[in-house]
Formats: C-alpha cells, sequence, structure tokens
C-alpha cells in the first residue's frame, strides 16, 4: 500500500490465503460491518444496513485484514490499531421501500417525519414563548465557535450549496453576520483572502463529497498555518455522523434524516434547512438580533411545518402526477424565485434534471428580462415560486413577462390566492406562512414535480445515468 499514490477504498483477496480479505483506505470512504458470523466490507454504511448496525469506519493509511476469526485493523508502518465499530442508529426498515414504487417518493412522503425530528433535536420542547430562563435551542455547540463572530463561510457541492445559500439568507437577515457560499470544487483553487473571527461551515448529506472535504482541510491548513493564533472554527452538517466529515471537524449538526438512497437528495436537503434554521436562530438570540415576538413567530412557525408537509403531499401529489402527462414533450423548463426561494428555484431545477433529464435552469426572477427571456416561448414552461412576502409582487409581474412571450406558466403559490389564481396557468398552492420558512414547503411540489415527470418518462428515478450518491472523487 505505501506504493500506491491517489484516491482509493481497496479490497483484496489472494489465491493462496483464500480465507483472508485485505481491506484498504486513503482519501475514499470504507466501512467494516460487524454480521452474525459474518463480516462485511462497503464504501458506503447505507450498503451495510440490511446486514448489520454495527460498522468500523477506517481512517485514511488504514488497512484491515478480515478472516473467519476476527478482523484486525493496522496503520501502514503495519501497527496493529486498537479500533471498535459503533451502532448505527439507523433501522433496517429505512431500506425497503414500504410499498412506494421509489426510494424517492418514499424519502420524499418521509420529510414530515424528518422535519419532527429535527425539530425535536433542535428545540428546547420545556421552552414556551416569553420563557427567558432557558434557551429554545438546544444545538449544544462550543460558545468559542460564536464568539465574536464577524463573518461565516459555506462550503458545499450541489444541493448542498442550495441548503447553503438558504443557510446565509437566514444567517445574514436573523442574525445580521455576512456569509458567502463557496462551491467547493471553486473555493480549493481560489480561496477568499483570509479574516479572522469567521466560522467555517462545510455542508454535506453524505459526508464524503470529496470536494467539500478537501476544501475544508485545506481551510483548517491555511488558517492554522497564517493565522497561528486562532483556533480554526469549523463546523460540519452531516447526516452522516460516522462520516469522514464528521471525524476531521471537531463540530457537527446531525441532520437526523436516516439513510437517503435515491441519489437526488430531498429529504437531506429540507433536513439540511432545519439545522440551517436553528442555527440562524440560535446565533440570533445570542447576538440579540431577533426580537422575542420574532424568535416566538419563526419557533411556532417551526412546529406547523410538518403537518403542513403532509397536506401539501395529500393535496398536490394526486394532481402534480396528472400534470405532468401536460410536459411529456417538454425539452427546457425555466424556475424562477426570488429572495429566500431563489436557491428553491435552484434546487427544483436541478432535482427535474438529474431525473428526468430535461434541460432546467433556474434564475432569479428578476433576471429574467436580463437574458433568459430570449429562450422563452410556448414550448418553455416557466414555474415561479410566488409566496407572500417581500418579493411577492415582483415574483407576480415577473411571471407575467414570462407569460407575454406564450410561456405556460406554473405558481407554487399561497392556497386561495385570487392574484396568483389570475396570473398562473398551473397553481400549486402550498400553505401561505412566514417568507422565512417559506422554502420548506416550497420545495416540495417541485420535488413532486422532478419525480412524476421521470417516472412518467419511465425512467430509473433512484439511480440517474452518470451520478452516484456519494461523489468521492474529485
Ligand atoms: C442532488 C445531489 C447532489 C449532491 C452533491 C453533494 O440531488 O444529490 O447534487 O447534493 O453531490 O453531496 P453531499 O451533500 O453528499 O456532499
Amino acid at each position: 500500500m505505501n506504493k500506491l499514490k491517489g484516491a482509493f477504498a481497496i479490497a483484496v483477496i489472494c489465491a493462496d490465503y483464500p480465507d483472508e480479505l485485505i481491506i484498504a483506505r486513503q482519501q475514499a470512504p470504507l466501512a467494516i460491518g460487524f454480521g452474525q458470523g459474518e463480516f462485511f466490507c462497503a464504501s458506503d454504511t447505507t450498503a451495510l444496513v440490511p446486514h448489520t448496525r454495527a460498522v468500523l469506519t477506517l481512517e485514511n493509511g488504514e488497512l484491515a485484514r478480515l478472516t473467519p476469526l476476527g478482523v484486525e485493523v493496522f496503520n501502514l508502518a503495519g501497527e496493529r490499531l486498537k479500533k471498535y465499530p459503533r451502532t448505527l442508529s439507523w433501522n433496517p426498515v429505512l431500506v425497503e421501500k414500504q410499498g412506494f414504487k421509489h426510494f424517492m417518493l418514499k424519502e420524499i412522503y418521509e420529510q414530515p417525519g424528518v422535519v419532527r425530528t429535527c425539530l425535536e433535536a433542535y428545540l428546547n420542547s420545556d421552552w414556551h414563548p416569553g420563557d427567558l430562563s432557558q434557551m429554545p435551542m438546544k444545538l449544544e455547540l462550543p460558545a468559542e465557535l460564536y464568539a465574536d463572530l464577524e463573518q461565516i463561510q459555506i462550503i458545499a457541492c450541489g444541493t448542498s450549496w442550495h441548503a447553503g445559500l438558504v443557510g446565509k439568507y437566514l444567517l445574514e437577515q436573523l442574525a445580521g453576520i455576512p456569509t458567502m457560499v463557496q462551491y467547493a470544487s471553486e473555493f480549493r483553487y481560489a480561496p477568499s483572502p483570509l479574516t479572522p473571527n469567521t466560522l467555517t461551515i462545510g455542508v454535506t448529506q453524505s459526508g464524503e463529497t470529496a470536494d467539500t472535504l478537501a476544501a475544508l482541510a485545506m481551510e483548517q491548513q491555511r488558517r492554522f498555518s497564517q493565522l497561528p493564533k486562532l483556533q480554526p472554527r469549523l463546523l460540519g452538517i452531516t447526516n452522516r455522523p460516522e462520516s469522514t466529515l464528521a471525524q476531521m471537524v471537531p463540530n457537527i449538526i446531525d441532520t437526523h434524516a436516516g439513510v437517503e438512497i435515491g441519489v437526488a437528495a430531498t429529504k437531506t436537503f429540507v433536513a439540511q434547512l432545519m439545522a440551517f434554521y436553528c442555527l440562524a436562530l440560535d446565533l440570533a438570540l445570542r447576538r440579540q438580533t431577533v426580537s422575542p415576538k420574532g424568535l416566538e413567530l419563526l419557533i411556532t412557525g417551526l412546529r406547523q411545518l410538518p403537518a403542513q408537509i403532509e397536506l401539501i403531499l395529500e393535496s398536490l401529489d394526486p394532481y402534480i402526477q396528472e400534470l405532468t402527462h401536460q410536459f411529456a414533450e417538454t425539452q427546457d423548463f425555466i424556475f424562477v424565485g426570488r429572495g429566500i426561494n431563489f436557491p428553491i428555484a435552484l434546487e427544483g431545477a436541478l432535482k427535474l434534471k438529474e431525473i428526468s433529464y430535461i434541460h432546467a435552469e433556474g434564475y432569479p426572477a428578476g433576471e429574467l428580462k436580463h437574458g433568459p427571456i430570449a429562450l422563452l416561448d410556448a414550448k418553455v414552461p416557466v414555474l415561479a415560486i410566488a409566496m407572500p412576502g417581500s418579493v411577492y409582487e415582483k415574483v407576480l409581474s415577473n411571471a407575467q413577462e414570462a407569460k407575454a412571450r406564450d410561456s405556460r406558466l406554473i405558481g407554487v403559490t399561497p392556497k386561495n390566492d385570487l392574484e396568483a389564481a389570475q396570473t398562473f396557468d398551473h397553481l400549486l398552492p402550498v400553505p401561505a406562512v412566514e417568507e422565512l420558512l417559506s422554502p420548506i414547503l416550497t420545495v416540495i411540489p417541485l420535488q413532486l414535480l422532478a419525480y412524476h415527470i421521470a417516472a412518467s418518462r419511465g425512467l430509473d428515478v433512484d439511480q440517474p445515468r452518470n451520478l452516484a450518491k456519494s461523489v468521492t472523487v474529485e
């Protein structure tokens, strides 16, 4: 192994030693499962869940020998290491479809439960509005992470990057902290100039995305060497507390979404948003940038979200399934939103393109007329997210610009809204909630739309072509 170069996770068997399996890890995930009279190795713990919950994840530069007698772990110098398996909290039932046609649909339907679990994990159930004796949040992050914070940088890829954009909105608008969101693959080769009192947040549901891990490692190293007097402040947001990310950064927020099998992220995205709501509220409280009334409003609103998601699933799923027949020939789709719902437009477009292979773009609605409007005609539908709040009227007027170019208009709008009913050809109504909370609801119809379009085309929804659940290569 000392001679090998690059990133790998390998398993080797030799004809001379038929009872031994040697496995080794360097910069790529590798886990050992301990079953009943059997051992397993896998590049992802999800694969082990149907067989066992006792799992040992190897670290970079470690090897293991699996024989009928047991498992031995070594470092590159050949020294034996003492390591113990941990028990995953996942239930094997999670890796079954339970009557759903695809894992993605099942995972979309799990979202009310995921939000409930996040609320239980992050909110103090004893706290009530007006209670000054205790904090409403229980994130349990160390005070050093928050002290004199001047800036936050969020590093992520794909859907997690979209969650980061919603996070930026919340951290800036609620806690008043300037926040940048960086693509990990870009940040690695052009990091922003170093600033002190900066919190770096890596967001990755798998905790194994190579670019995100490398960007965080680089940032940690850069801060140690260039700002040696300041301890780097690193936080990970992940769905995998056993992942490489969790081993790498000292603090994590576990998103508690349970194993996600569908390649397209759905419930883990919503769980990442929940982590950002609670982090932003926690910071806002400590910095006193949110009024007690505002806090009460948001916490009450957060608690209502699970029932509201259930309502959306119940009322919109059959309608969206029906609606998708009208897009059988569609080749291009535009998604627009503004403010906190702009990242949701990006996410809706990403979901659609990755599982249905339809070309889809997300834009801030105000940008339509700066170029993309040239694409619009009767063959290019436009989906606009128009929720009550600071940009509602603006989005409606942007949608009308698209209508004037003959585009079919779909609106994710508040329920029973007359103005929306007059503007859009098709309505996907969701409960009218506080604008800041609306992304958790507006993303649900977009996930359903992507799902039903792909399923109606007979595509492999859970395993779209060319994509992997964990992108462990650069
Ligand atoms: C989209 C999707 C990808 C991932 C991206 C980052 O549905 O699943 O865009 O979001 O590969 O993955 P994680 O969050 O594991 O770092």
